[in-house]
């Protein structure tokens, strides 16, 4: 069953920018489904149009079968939101936020609710201290937390990990997984974290210019690249050689980068020709394609606003090391 359905959906501002431009998918229940985009891609533009706190320009989107331009009520009823900015009151303590919300939404027996979300979020033991004084990590899981409140079917996440270190990034992660696998819930959530959206997601939209560029399982995305890198360190004096060897290299500094369909298979049969041909080879690294490969390919730049420099960018990602027979 389909708990989200979106069909040619569209946002034009004012001043004419297309934030969000005629974008289509469906999420099943119990899916955990990714967003990801660079900065200014539509992300939030699109949750506030699913969520029904912005008017679409056109297109079409059902939440559990409601319309979000013309049954708003019940479309809020099913939806739970987490906003990419703080939007607590940070004066008041964490019972007293989740308090205010569930009399908002009318939740039937609040004390034993916001216990029950308390107790997810494994912040029952704060309940008492003032916002103020939570870390980011506590907030982002109190604000998780009063989004469940009203028993949602669909949680939208905008940025749910923004601005944590990585612990307490992994530690939203399992909060995510476990709303999943515990209480079969649908989750939407938008993300510029490539590795977010790969950990986390069961599908992930890539969205760029608010166009959906690409959209399938994080293997599927990465598989479609066909094949892995294998990057070997030599020495200077060896590269030219290594180069006529190795026909399809490319070169980069002192480095032979190798385009290969399986490296874990293939870097031992790549080493043992350097060695017959008495290349040194520093150091070796094998490197999987990850979705900023996939981004990459698609747009011609990368999803992160930083630029890394490639060698560091070979080296990234999934890639293990190997020292060379140089060392
Ligand atoms: N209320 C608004 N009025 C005019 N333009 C807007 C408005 N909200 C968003 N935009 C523009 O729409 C585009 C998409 O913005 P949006 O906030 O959806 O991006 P995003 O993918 O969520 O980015 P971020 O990763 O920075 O949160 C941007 O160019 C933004 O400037
Ligand atoms: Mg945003």
């Amino acid at each position: 069953m389909n708990v989200i359905e979106v069909k040619n959906l569209s946002k034009t501002f004012s001043h004419g920018i297309k934030a969000v431009d005629s974008v289509t998918f469906n999420v099943e229940k119990g899916e955990i489904f990714g967003f990801l985009g660079p900065n200014g891609a539509g992300k939030t533009t699109t949750i506030n149009m699913l969520c029904t706190l912005l008017k679409s320009t056109s297109g079409d989107g059902k939440i559990c079968g409601y319309d979000i331009a013309s049954q708003h009520n019940q479309v809020r009823e099913c939806i739970g939101l987490v906003f990419q900015d703080m939007t607590l009151d940070d004066q008041l303590t964490a019972r007293e936020n989740l308090e205010l919300h569930a009399r908002l939404y009318g939740v039937p027996d609040r004390k034993k609710r916001i216990d029950q979300v308390l107790e997810i979020v494994e912040l029952r033991d704060r309940e008492n201290s003032i916002v103020k004084t939570f870390s980011g990590g506590m907030q982002r899981r109190l604000e998780i937390a009063r989004g469940l409140i009203h028993y949602p079917k669909v949680l939208f996440l905008d940025e749910p990990t923004l601005g944590l270190d990585p612990q307490t990034r992994k530690h939203v992660w399992d909060y995510i997984v476990k709303l999943k696998k515990e209480y079969g819930m649908t989750i939407f959530l938008t993300t510029h974290y490539m590795e977010e959206a790969d950990e986390l997601c069961d599908r992930i939209a890539v969205i760029d210019h608010g166009k959906i560029i690409a959209l399938d399982t994080s293997k599927k995305l990465k598989d479609s690249l066909g094949g892995d890198t294998i990057i070997l360190d030599l020495n200077d004096r060896d590269v030219a050689k290594a180069l006529k060897i190795f026909k399809d290299a490319k070169r980069f500094d002192g480095q032979i980068i190798l385009s290969v369909k399986n490296a874990g298979k293939q870097i031992e049969e790549v080493l043992e020709k350097c060695r017959k041909n008495k290349i040194e080879v520093v150091e070796a690294n094998i490197r999987k394609p990850t979705l900023n490969d996939v981004f990459l390919k698609l747009t011609g730049r990368e999803i992160r606003e930083e630029t890394v420099g490639l060698k560091e960018q070979l080296k990234r990602g999934e890639g293990f090391r190997m020292r060379g027979h140089g060392r």
